[in-house]
């Protein structure tokens, strides 16, 4: 009979909890994906060309060390968002989709640090670039950690298993990024 009525109070707490809808956190990480999306074609241009890339005050500079900032910010946001709903307890396809969602925007948004990676022996060059990649990509790191523990613990084991996968790619590209940008450890 406890055992019973401890379940009876597991399911009973699952309803009473308040929690981000699900549809609401996948969209919102699916708008995080945008961001990342939208900033890869413009750093492609940016590295892509010699003159603008000389030069951090640029525009196609400007775009993109603003757009990581607003990224991470974007990223806090919705960390705080999912924190004030309440607890969350995201089970079966709520979580599956949740977790497939973060998996997208690891990918996508590692695929846009590369970018930066691979061009890292030119913007070496590129006086006053290298300190200000090291703090978008710290801060970055920083919050994409938050969100996605918090992420994590709201989600059922098998789909934060998958998340924490991605966040640990994640994190390896990002601290790739924040070491090759680590102007105390480079000579530029
Ligand atoms: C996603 O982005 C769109 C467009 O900026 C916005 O209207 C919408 O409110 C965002 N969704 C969430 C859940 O924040
Ligand atoms: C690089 O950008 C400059 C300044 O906008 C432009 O004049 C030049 O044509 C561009 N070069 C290439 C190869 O796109
Ligand atoms: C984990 O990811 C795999 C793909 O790598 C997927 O097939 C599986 O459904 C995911 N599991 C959960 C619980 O989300
Ligand atoms: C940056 O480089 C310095 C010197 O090598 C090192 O002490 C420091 O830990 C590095 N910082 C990060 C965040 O990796």
């Amino acid at each position: 009979m406890r055992f019973s009525l401890i379940s009876a109070f597991v399911a009973f707490s699952g309803v009473a909890v308040a929690q981000l809808p699900t549809a609401n956190l996948v969209e919102k990480i699916n708008n995080l994906t945008a961001i990342s999306t939208a900033l890869l074609p413009e750093t492609q241009a940016l590295v892509g060309n010699i003159t603008l890339l000389s030069t951090v005050t640029s525009d196609p500079w400007v775009t993109v060390l603003v757009g990581l900032y607003g990224l991470a910010a974007a990223v806090e946001q919705d960390t705080s968002a999912l924190k004030a709903a309440g607890p969350g307890q995201y089970v079966g396809n709520d979580a599956r989709s949740i977790g497939n969602a973060f998996r997208t925007f690891g990918k996508i948004t590692r695929d846009l640090i590369n970018v930066l990676i691979v061009a890292s022996p030119l913007i070496k060059f590129v006086p006053g670039a290298a300190p200000l990649l090291y703090t978008r990509f710290a801060t970055l790191k920083s919050d994409v950690d938050d969100f996605a523990k918090a992420i994590a613990g709201s989600i059922e084991s098998g789909s934060a298993k998958n998340l924490t996968t991605e966040l640990k790619t994640l994190d390896g590209t990002l601290l790739n990024a924040i070491n090759i940008y680590n102007v105390t450890s480079t000579t530029a």
